[in-house]
């Protein structure tokens, strides 16, 4: 169908002007134009510059469970970077094996959001970054009481002071946010095949992923799913079956926020299963009909389903380069 459509336009162009181009466009710019490729790093905020000093301390902090009360976990263990940077399970356990509320979002690509948690309840990385540790079905973990026991390894005491030169005192709370936010700001996976179809290698998608392109579309996810990160950062109404969770509400106090939550990120959406803030949806096939019913009041078809699942997982582009830290 796209091979016929490409070969009329073609004619009608004038064959030798299109039999020069190099590498043949398919008819499906109008569609390409709508989305953004993944560019390799996000923003970065002008009051926390992104060092190579400051990445490499909030690496290590990552993975350190010292600063969790119980001394054995650490941000890794629900965002385990062989586990897409989740968790797969529904929802996260944490201090105690107690099971909180909500499903782990990975947090690659966490820079490209606008706001951070299902809630948003936070408004960038800095933000964001302490509150796990206190949680108490997180790290449950008294601040103080982390930042002291940091100060005791002679390895953070050269750290901090390479990473915050200027600080008297490096190891504050202020610092520890600000390195994990450096750090998770390196977590991007550029080079998708639907970025490299975006930059224009038309053989990086197949037929059914073109399909599904259209289909999303077509159909209006991407009012919601936009962007480089294919999400609005924004809050949209959803009652996931069996959930009394309030969403938004909790923030805000404003009746109009009632079930609302963030419109999380799809890319690397094939390896970050299972689905919704709940985690009670295991595949992509049951989210897209969900979305279909609950965001856009309608029914897809089963190859509608098929087509756009096979888009989704051409999202999943190339993990970070790491190297899992020693800790002292
Ligand atoms: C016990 C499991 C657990 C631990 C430990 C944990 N997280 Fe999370 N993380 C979650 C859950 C669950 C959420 C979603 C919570 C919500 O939305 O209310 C989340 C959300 C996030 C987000 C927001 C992503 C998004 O899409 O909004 C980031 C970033 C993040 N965590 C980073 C961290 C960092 C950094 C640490 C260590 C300091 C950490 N997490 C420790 C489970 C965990
Ligand atoms: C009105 C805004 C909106 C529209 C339209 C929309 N979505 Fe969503 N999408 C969301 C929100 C909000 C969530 C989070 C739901 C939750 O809280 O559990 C979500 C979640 C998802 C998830 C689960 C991701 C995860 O990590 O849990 C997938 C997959 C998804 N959407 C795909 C789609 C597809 C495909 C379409 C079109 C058929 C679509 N969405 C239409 C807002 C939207």
């Amino acid at each position: 169908m796209i091979k016929k459509r490409l070969l009329a336009s073609a004619i009608a162009m004038g064959s030798a002007l299109a039999i020069a181009a190099p590498a043949m466009a398919d008819d499906l710019g109008n569609y390409r134009d709508r989305f953004e490729p993944l560019p390799h790093f996000p923003p970065i905020p002008a009051d926390n510059s992104l060092t190579p000093e400051q990445v490499e301390l909030g690496k290590f902090l990552f993975f350190e469970p010292r600063i969790s009360s119980s001394g054995v976990i650490s941000c890794a263990t629900c965002h385990n970077p062989a586990l897409g940077w989740a968790d797969r399970i529904p929802r996260a356990t944490g201090h105690d094996g107690q099971i909180g509320e909500r499903n782990t979002p990975t947090v690659l690509n966490s820079g490209f959001l606008e706001s951070q948690f299902w809630d948003g309840r936070e408004p960038d990385l800095e933000g964001q970054a302490l509150g796990p540790i206190e949680a108490d079905v997180e790290m449950a973990m008294d601040l103080d009481s982390a930042l002291e026991r940091l100060t005791e390894f002679d390895l953070y005491q050269e750290k901090f002071a390479r990473a915050f030169p200027d600080d008297d005192d490096p190891i504050n709370a202020d610092n520890l946010a600000h390195s994990l936010a450096s750090f998770q700001r390196t977590l991007n996976t550029p080079n998708s095949p639907f970025d490299r179809y975006l930059r224009g290698d038309m053989e990086a998608l197949n037929e059914q992923e073109k399909d599904g392109m259209v289909a999303f579309v077509d159909n209006g996810c991407i009012a919601c799913h936009s962007g480089p990160a294919l999400t609005d950062s924004n809050f949209h109404r959803i009652q996931v079956p069996g959930s009394t969770d309030v969403g938004r509400y909790e923030v805000t106090g404003d009746e109009a926020d009632m079930y609302r939550f963030r419109t999380p990120t799809l890319r690397n959406v094939a390896v970050t299963y299972p689905y919704m803030n709940t985690g009670a949806t295991e595949t992509l096939e049951e989210s897209v009909a969900i979305m279909g019913k609950e965001m856009l009041g309608r029914e897809l078809d089963e190859q509608t389903i098929d087509d756009i699942t096979a888009f989704m997982h051409t999202l999943t582009g190339e993990m970070p380069a790491l190297e899992i830290p020693a800790l002292p």
